[in-house]
This record gives C-alpha cells, structure tokens and sequence, in this order.
C-alpha cells in the first residue's frame, strides 16, 4: 500500500509538469488575455478537455457525479487548489472544514459552487479566495465528484 501512494504521487507530479507545460502552450497560443484577467493570482492549470463540456451556463446539479475520469480529475485539482487549506485528501488540519463531511444531496450541489465561486470573505478578511475565474465549471464539478469519494459521515 505505502509503496503504491509513493507511486501515485510521483505519477502526480509528473501529471502537473505535463499540465504546466501543456498551460504554457495555450498561454503561447491564445496570448496573454486569459492571465491578464486575473492579476497576480496563479491558478493551478486543470486540464479538463476530457471531459464533456458544460458552455457559460452554471448548472444547479454536478453533471460529473460518479464520473470516473471527473473523479480523476477533481482528486488532483483539489490537492493543487484546495489541499492548502482543507488538508491533502481532504483530511482537514483544523484550519478550514472539513470537506469529507459535505452533504452530497444534489441540492446542496448549487452552495458548493457558490462557495467555490465567491470564496468566502468577512468584516474585510478574506478566508476562501474565489475561484471564480481561475477555475472552469467543469474543474468545480470534478472536485466535488472526487470529494464525494472520500466522503464520511
Ligand atoms: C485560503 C484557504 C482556502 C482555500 C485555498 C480554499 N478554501 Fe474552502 N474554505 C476555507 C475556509 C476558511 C472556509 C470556511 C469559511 C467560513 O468561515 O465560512 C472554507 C469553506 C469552504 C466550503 C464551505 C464548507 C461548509 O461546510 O460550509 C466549501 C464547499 C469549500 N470551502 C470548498 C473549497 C474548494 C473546493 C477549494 C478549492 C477549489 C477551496 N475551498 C479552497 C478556506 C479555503
């Protein structure tokens, strides 16, 4: 077991170079326009082209649960993008909460997005930036399809 989570997080990180250079190609092709939009913020690129696309609109109900290339997929842009602070896995440190115990009703899945896509500021301090912007919809839908497999009651 210890010796196949070596191997997975090696194979992560492999996966990250080839999307950060993959990144820089698109940014190469498409010009600086999509960077520009976001300051300063570095977003961790989520490859998502293997997906079905989801358009502009924002749907109320994850279309990806029990995808397994979603599931795939939201497992390695959590650790890039959320681990942070929801912990590695999902295992909270105690800093943000722990995401193994969100409801996984299907009309909880629209307070999901929102606060993925607000982040969550109060009295002026930011404690969840938004990633709106950052992240596409089809990357939010994948996080919360893998979170629901390490979910615990
Ligand atoms: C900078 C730290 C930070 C990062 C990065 C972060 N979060 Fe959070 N998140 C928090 C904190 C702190 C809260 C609790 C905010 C509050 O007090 O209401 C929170 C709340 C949430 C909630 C609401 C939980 C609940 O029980 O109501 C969800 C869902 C969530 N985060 C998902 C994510 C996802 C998915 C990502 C990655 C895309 C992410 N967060 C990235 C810090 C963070």
């Amino acid at each position: 077991m210890r010796n196949q989570k070596v191997d997975t997080y090696n194979y992560k990180e492999t996966l990250t170079r080839n999307l950060r250079v993959g990144a820089m190609a698109i940014g190469l092709a498409f010009g600086a326009g999509l960077a520009h939009a976001h300051g300063d913020v570095t977003p961790q690129a989520v490859d998502v082209s293997t997906l079905k696309p989801l358009g502009p609109e924002w749907q109320a109900v994850n279309p990806y649960r029990d995808d397994k290339e979603a599931i795939r997929i939201g497992d390695s842009a959590f650790n890039q993008n959320c681990a942070r602070c929801h912990g590695l896995g999902a295992v909270s440190g105690g800093i943000a909460p722990d995401l193994r115990k969100l409801d996984i009703a299907p009309e909880t899945d629209e307070y999901f997005l929102s606060r993925i896509r607000n982040g969550v500021t109060r009295n002026g301090a930011v404690y969840m930036p938004p990633f709106e912007g950052m992240l596409s919809q089809e990357a939010m839908w994948a996080i919360k399809a893998w979170l629901e497999t390490v979910r615990e009651k």
